[in-house]
């Protein structure tokens, strides 16, 4: 019989273990190695996580986060939904529905408007799943990601590191303005917008200013959170991959997946610049990162935009994989709009 209950720190290794069962994706398969399953959690204000137990073993589990997002003008409470797996050999018996229906029942309880997930394209199965559990589809998004393989010239921009309250003020300003009409933004004070980049673990918030122009992209190293492991990729990554194995000694080459290997990467996000100048500061920006990357050892930098954000055209052009997906939406009162616009991607939901 399934029994389900809230998860506690003695469930980790458990948890960490069943993530080890239960890679993603088809094309891609990845399998996520986590040495604190909570790690992730630990980046929201409020979140929750249960667990699916079968005589004892824990067999299926899901995490869910409170928010208050902005959607089209109103600020509204959301219920993200993710780290949804079930133990391969427990699968097609109604697990993760039952999990689902927990979030679910919590998220009423506290009167949420709305609950979401992302799912990126070759996932069926939790698309079909939620679809049947009454969500849908609102909006696509992508993840440009560009692959590391040389240092570039930044030129005559400084770019700095937003560390005094005054900058972070200026960087959090600049961001309320760019995604002022986008769905999802989180609209704080520069305290609150301070304390929440201070928990992600951020690599930092860097901008860039100059003649009435600003730019800024923040970093997140998700190593802190996961390694990622590749068990498969596509022939043409597979070719690539060894065209760069045969190249790279000789001429720069960007450093692909390698089946078997791990993926070390870096998220960019809260992306965004001033419509004067603001395109050049960033692509330079976008440079000093990549730099900063080639010292880290990082693989790749990834993106997750809405495709009508203007930072994504020029993410995307440095882009060699860009993987597309869904955000889809459930709502429970009735304040939750039937469209949404552009949408603002919370780097901590990916
Ligand atoms: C997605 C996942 C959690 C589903 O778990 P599950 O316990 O097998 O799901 P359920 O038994 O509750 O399935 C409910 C419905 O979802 C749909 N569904 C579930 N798995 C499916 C699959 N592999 N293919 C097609 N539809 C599927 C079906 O409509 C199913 O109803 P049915 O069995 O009556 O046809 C599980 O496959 C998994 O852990 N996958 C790997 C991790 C992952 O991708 N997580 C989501 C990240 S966004």
């Amino acid at each position: 019989m399934i029994n389900l209950r809230e998860a506690g720190c003695a469930d980790n290794q458990a948890l960490s273990d069943l993530e080890m069962a239960c890679p993603q994706g088809k094309d891609v398969k990845l399998l996520l190695e986590r040495e604190d399953f909570f790690a992730r959690s630990k980046m929201y204000e409020r979140a929750h996580t249960f667990v699916a137990e079968e005589e004892g073993k824990v067999v299926g589990v899901i995490s869910c986060a409170f928010k208050d997002v902005n959607l089209n003008g109103a600020t509204l409470k959301a219920n993200y939904i993710y780290d949804l797996r079930v133990h391969p050999d427990f699968r097609r018996r109604g697990i993760a529905t039952k999990l689902v229906d927990a979030v679910e029942i919590l998220a009423r309880e506290n009167s949420v408007d709305f609950g979401y997930g992302f799912i990126v394209d070759d996932n069926t199965a939790p698309r079909k799943l939620l679809v049947k559990k009454g969500f849908s589809v609102k909006r696509r998004f992508e993840l440009p990601t560009i692959q590391i393989s040389r240092k570039r010239k930044v030129q005559k921009v400084e770019v700095k590191l937003a560390q005094s309250r005054e900058n972070i003020a200026r960087v959090s300003e600049v961001l309320s303005e760019y995604y002022r009409n986008y769905s999802f933004f989180i609209s704080e004070s520069e305290d609150k917008y301070f304390d929440r980049v201070s928990k992600m673990n951020s690599e930092g918030v860097f901008y860039a200013e100059g003649d009435g122009g600003f730019a800024t992209v923040s970093i997140l190293d998700y190593s802190k959170i996961f390694n990622i492991c590749v068990l498969d990729l596509p022939i043409t990554l597979k070719l690539m991959g060894f065209l760069s194995y045969i190249i790279r000694p000789f001429l720069s080459f960007p450093n692909v997946p390698k089946k078997g290997g791990t993926i070390k990467q870096w998220y960019l996000f809260d992306v965004g610049f001033s419509e004067k100048e603001g395109e050049f500061l960033f692509q330079e920006l976008l440079d000093y990162v990549n730099n900063l990357a080639v010292d880290k050892g990082i693989d790749c930098l990834v993106c997750a935009i809405d495709t009508g954000n203007p930072a994504h055209k020029i993410l995307s052009k440095r882009a060699l994989v860009k993987l597309q997906g869904e955000i889809i939406m459930k709502p429970y009162t009735k304040s939750v709009p039937n469209k949404i616009t552009k949408v603002y991607l919370d780097v901590r939901d990916l």
